[in-house]
This record gives C-alpha cells, sequence and structure tokens, in this order.
C-alpha cells in the first residue's frame, strides 16, 4: 500500500505533483475562467464579501498565511488568518459580508470546528476548504471546495498542504476575476502558471537528493536545532519547514520572519547553527530579494551555516550561501507550492537519519479531534 517507497510519508511526498494536478483539474474553464459550481456561493455572493477571515491549525494555518498575501494583493479585500484555537475565544469582528475560510484536511478538527461555528453565530458566511468528503467542518459550512489530495496517512502533512494552496489560490483567483480587476493581466498569467505547477513539482523530485545529503549532514550535529527565515510568502513555508522538523525529527526548529531576527531570534545563533533561508525569486520583487541576501549575511557573521532555498539561476544567492537548493521559477505568489516541498524532504530524511518513525510521530495523532 506504500507504493513501493519506504514511508507513507514519502509516498505522499512524490504524490504532490497528481495531487495539485486533481486539485485544479475541472475548475479552470477553457477561457480561463475559474468555475466553482460546486461550492453554491453565486457571483454575488462572492461580490458582497468586504473582509475575509481564514481559520485553522497547524499546516492547514500556514496555508492560510500564505492566502493572505494572495487574496489581498489580487483582490485588495482585507484578510485576516488566525490559529482556531485563537479565534474562537475572542470577539472577532465579523457580520454577513465577511467570509470566513476554515481550512481543514481531515474536517474534523476540534478548535476548527468550534472556530467555525464561533464565525457563524455572528452571521458570517463559511467555506471550508478540506480533503475528506462528508466531513463535519464541510457539512457545518455554508460552502464547500474539496482538495483531493487523497487519503493522505501519514501524520505529517504534504500533499494536503500543497493541496491546500492550490484550492485557496483558486478561491482568491476566482475573487479577483469576479469583482473588477485591477490585475487582470497579472491573474491570467498566475492562472497559467499554476496549472503549470504540477509539472514544476515533478521537476523538482527529481533531484532531491543533495536536500537529502544535506539533512544527513545536518542530523550528525550534537547540539541540534535548525533555524528557518523568510519573507512575505517565504515567512510560512519558513514556519511550515520548523514545524515539519519539530513533529518529525524532535529538534528545536523556528521559523522567523527573516525582518524580525534582529528584534531576538538572531542572539540564537552560534557557530555552525543551521539557518535555511526561503529566498525569493529576484525578478520581479527584487527589493524583497536583497533583503532576504542581507538578512543571509547578517546570520553568516555570527557563524550560520545557510541553506538556501532558491529560484534556479539566482546567482547572487549562490554567492552568499553555503549551500543552495534550487527550485523552479515561479511567481512570487505561487512559490510555496515548490519551496515547502524540499522542506519536506529534509525534515523526513533528518528524522530517519536519527532513526524516528516518521509516519507516526511520538505524541500526535493524524486528526486532532478534542482540544
Ligand atoms: O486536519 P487539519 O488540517 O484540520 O489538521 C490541522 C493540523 O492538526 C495539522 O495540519 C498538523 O499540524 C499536521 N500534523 C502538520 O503536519
Amino acid at each position: 500500500e506504500k507504493g513501493g517507497w519506504d514511508t507513507f510519508m514519502r509516498k505522499e511526498i512524490n504524490e504532490q505533483p497528481q495531487a495539485v494536478a486533481d486539485t485544479l483539474r475541472g475548475r479552470i474553464d477553457g477561457n480561463g475562467q475559474i468555475v466553482l459550481d460546486e461550492v453554491r456561493m453565486s457571483d454575488q455572493d462572492f461580490r458582497d464579501i468586504d473582509k475575509v477571515f481564514i481559520i485553522a491549525c497547524g499546516t492547514s494555518y500556514h496555508a492560510g498565511l500564505v492566502t493572505k498575501y494572495a487574496i489581498e494583493h489580487w483582490t485588495r479585500i482585507p484578510c485576516e488568518v488566525e490559529l482556531s484555537s485563537e479565534f474562537r475565544y475572542r470577539d472577532p469582528v465579523l457580520d454577513r459580508s465577511t467570509l470566513v475560510i476554515a481550512i481543514s484536511q481531515s474536517g474534523e478538527t476540534m478548535d476548527t470546528l468550534m472556530a467555525l461555528r464561533h464565525a457563524k453565530d455572528q452571521k458570517a458566511r463559511v467555506l471550508s476548504i478540506s480533503n475528506t468528503v462528508g466531513s463535519t467542518i464541510p457539512r457545518e459550512s455554508d460552502a464547500v471546495l474539496y482538495t483531493r489530495a487523497g487519503i493522505e496517512v501519514a501524520v505529517a502533512s504534504t500533499k494536503a498542504f500543497l493541496t491546500q494552496l492550490a484550492a485557496c489560490y483558486l478561491v482568491g483567483l476566482h475573487l479577483a476575476q469576479i469583482r473588477g480587476i485591477k490585475y487582470a493581466d497579472e491573474v491570467s498569467a498566475v492562472l497559467s502558471e499554476l496549472v503549470a505547477t504540477p509539472d514544476k513539482i515533478t521537476k523538482l523530485l527529481q533531484d532531491m537528493e543533495p536536500v537529502r545529503a544535506l539533512a544527513r549532514e545536518v542530523a550528525t550535529r550534537t547540539e541540534q536545532r535548525v533555524l528557518f527565515i523568510g519573507r512575505h510568502v517565504g515567512y510560512p513555508v519558513a514556519l511550515e519547514g520548523a514545524l515539519k522538523l519539530k513533529e518529525l525529527a524532535y529538534i528545536h526548529a523556528e521559523g522567523f520572519a527573516a525582518g524580525e531576527l534582529k528584534h531576538g531570534p538572531i542572539s540564537l545563533i552560534d557557530d555552525g547553527t543551521p539557518v535555511i533561508a526561503i529566498v525569493p525569486s529576484p525578478r520581479g520583487r527584487s527589493l524583497l530579494h536583497d533583503k532576504i541576501i542581507s538578512n543571509i549575511q547578517e546570520v553568516k557573521a555570527r557563524g550560520a551555516k545557510v541553506i538556501a532555498v532558491c529560484e534556479e539561476g539566482d546567482d547572487i544567492t549562490r554567492v552568499h550561501a553555503d549551500h543552495v537548493i534550487e527550485t523552479p521559477a515561479s511567481p512570487t505568489l505561487l512559490a510555496p507550492l515548490l519551496t515547502a516541498v524540499p522542506l519536506q524532504e529534509f525534515a523526513a530524511e533528518l528524522a530517519t537519519a536519527l532513526d524516528k518513525d516518521i509516519d507516526q510521530p511520538r505524541n500526535l495523532a493524524k486528526s486532532v479531534t478534542v482540544e
């Protein structure tokens, strides 16, 4: 049932191109329009939205964080993202023109379910993004968009994460298409890039041995701590890379917004501390690229060993980092579909080198149906 792979996690990492393609399939028509009829929200419903709130836990929360950058940029609708466990115990400002997006692979996460009910009590409209047909969260939502990752067995979420991103991008681009469009050209260009992503993920997965070699090297360090830094959508990817490492390898791993380093975290850096930097494309938003290069220099000056996840052909990063992991070129907002993948492999290999059970890490359950 592992299809020739040693673990479910590796099988699921390698199923990602198919899972993303499946999630996009049939949802973009021949004229480049996103069709989400199955969601059962009318164009008018989408037009009435003046605020988006995303609620989720764990990896699904990281997908939500990426979505905020995309929705606000493409649609200019204010978007907030919050952990379900926080949202459910406070007084968020919502009304019937607020769209609440609940993201949950299992569709059964208790905190997200309770947060959804809290939102509905305040008359917000709830759209859930879930991988599990007929589960509780979709059943209690006003609308649902299913991801098509297939069953995810490994506790650590991989293909579910990428398909959540794909589904969230569809929602964001759909909102942009419906609501009169400041960035019409950009939206159609991004859409074609989105459709091209599964092939890029396939290409990326063909060359994972260098990533695994780096993971094995980091595993030999006696004082184990790995820091991840990123900016913009690279920041949630950093959080996700760190979460994977924590849950699988049981080592201290933290993701930071690179701009926060000087506000505290940089004092964690010691001689040889591994720092994984998620570097945005040098094209387009080159200001962000410059900024992360400065951050790489800062941590290197304190002794860090920098592994940079960057776009192929990014020679500047190659000069500054100790090692680079290259990903295929992509628009900035879609880059997480690619940059997250080597971090999954990195965590799986590091945990394997430390002899951990990567499909079933200690203390964790696949579906968290209690608080
Ligand atoms: O089923 P959900 O998407 O609601 O689950 C949320 C989290 O429990 C889940 O993403 C968890 O963080 C994963 N184990 C991360 O790999």
